[in-house]
């Protein structure tokens, strides 16, 4: 149907970019980017209209989006060339060729397009050996100045590399390490370094990644003093493992960026990763950093379950998530093991008011001594919980 109103309109379609490349490594996607040899706002402003589907348009990125019925999003983009007016700068645009459009891209396994014009419906086109490059499991930049013109994609390079379990092409490799050595990155918009972390954090490889992104000494670029050593190796490993534990166990979903980012800088001083925080807009974990930095010397195996769990209960999530990976074992069962039991709800609200209690403010002060006794120990199960608050 789309290639029908894009006959209508002599235009020519193409789907591009990620969505080829996953569908040839079978992979899924849902990010559907249609290149357009032609007006792509006006292709999908037709489109939309024709279906009564939401759209949207970017007329600064000739670009527009469309969203159907059924909710799947459809990005429209006229085929383009970028110009990039400084070294990492957000590039400006200019009407181009399809070959034109996908020569600026990363890397060739990025530049396969599958024509959907309804006469040649289903065609790969493979002007870059992209497909090649996909089988053989090879990141390989288009020329010697990609990373030059766009520094974030020497972190593309690595979360690709680490997402696909991929190795850099031998020259692509080089070129990444010079890039890396003298210091690209700079001249990179922080915002963007933002955006990129964001992602690699939320990938399911970003153990990989991360440990590429060390390798590669881009970390050391990144961050003032970063050393990662086999203890905080495990301590990231930890981390993913955990995440995974409290979305299936306690059914909750942290904010992964704000974990790892702790992960990464927990051992450098508080100045120091709050520097690295501000610069890289990251405000939102500056709470968790405050919470780990102060409790990370207090938290011991002398503790009582109960003197723990004062210092746990009112922390963030991902305060907690990072406390369990970060200190050793037994203190960390012993933690896990106190919020398993905060998660049974030892003594309720209905247990109380059972023995005669009238509901009043005083109820959570009294459930939470109950569950002190619990966790100590003291008391052992309920039943002796009633029993005690009863001769109270
Ligand atoms: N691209 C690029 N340089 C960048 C960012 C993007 O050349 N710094 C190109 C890539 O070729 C990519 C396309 O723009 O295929 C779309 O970008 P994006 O959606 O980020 O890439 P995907 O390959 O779809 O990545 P993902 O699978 O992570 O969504």
């Amino acid at each position: 149907q789309l290639g029908n109103t894009a006959k209508k309109l002599n235009m020519k379609i193409y789907l591009v970019g990620g969505i080829v490349r996953d569908i040839i490594l079978g992979r899924k996607n849902l990010d559907i980017d249609i290149l357009v040899e032609g007006d792509a706002i006006k292709l999908a402003y037709e489109f939309a209209k024709e279906n009564g589907f939401v759209f949207h348009k970017f007329e600064e990125f000739m670009t527009a989006q469309i969203k159907t019925k059924d909710n799947i999003k459809l990005d429209f983009a006229t085929a383009r060339k970028e110009i990039y007016e400084y070294p990492g700068a957000y590039p400006k645009v200019e009407k181009a060729t399809l070959r034109e459009d996908l020569f600026r891209r990363d890397f060739t396994i990025n530049t396969l397009a599958i024509d959907i014009t309804e006469e040649n419906f289903g065609i790969l086109l493979d002007y870059f050996y992209g497909y090649q490059d996909i089988r053989n499991k090879k990141i390989r930049v288009l020329h010697e100045l990609s990373f030059i013109e766009d520094p974030i994609r020497i972190f593309r390079a690595l979360r690709f590399a680490g997402r696909f379990g991929f190795k850099l092409g031998s020259h692509t490799e080089k070129l990444l390490k010079v890039a890396i050595q003298q210091n690209f990155i700079k001249v990179a918009p922080e915002g963007r370094i933002n955006l990129e972390l964001n992602l690699t954090f939320n990938e399911e490889n970003v153990i990989e990644i991360l440990f590429l992104m060390d390798e590669y000494k881009l970390l050391n670029h990144l961050i003032k003093y970063f050393v990662l050593n086999d203890f905080r190796k495990k301590v990231l490993e930890k981390i993913r493992d955990n995440i995974l534990y409290f979305e299936l166990i306690f059914n909750k979903k942290a904010d992964k960026s704000i974990i790892y980012l702790l992960g990464l800088l927990y051992h450098l001083p508080l100045e120091i990763a709050t520097e690295f925080l501000e610069k890289y807009y990251f405000e939102k974990a500056f709470k968790s950093f405050e919470e780990f930095y102060y409790l990370k010397d207090k938290i011991n195996e002398n503790l009582k379950n109960s003197e723990i769990y004062e210092y746990i209960k009112g922390i963030t999530l991902e305060t907690k998530i990072f406390l369990i990976s970060y200190l050793p074992e037994n203190l960390s069962k012993r933690i896990l093991d106190i919020l398993n039991k905060e998660k049974e709800k030892f003594i309720t609200g209905k247990d109380l008011i059972s023995l005669g209690l009238k509901p009043s403010p005083k109820f959570s002060k009294i459930q939470t001594e109950i569950f002190k006794k619990y966790l100590d120990n003291e008391i052992k199960d309920k039943k002796q919980a009633l029993e005690y608050i009863k001769q109270k």
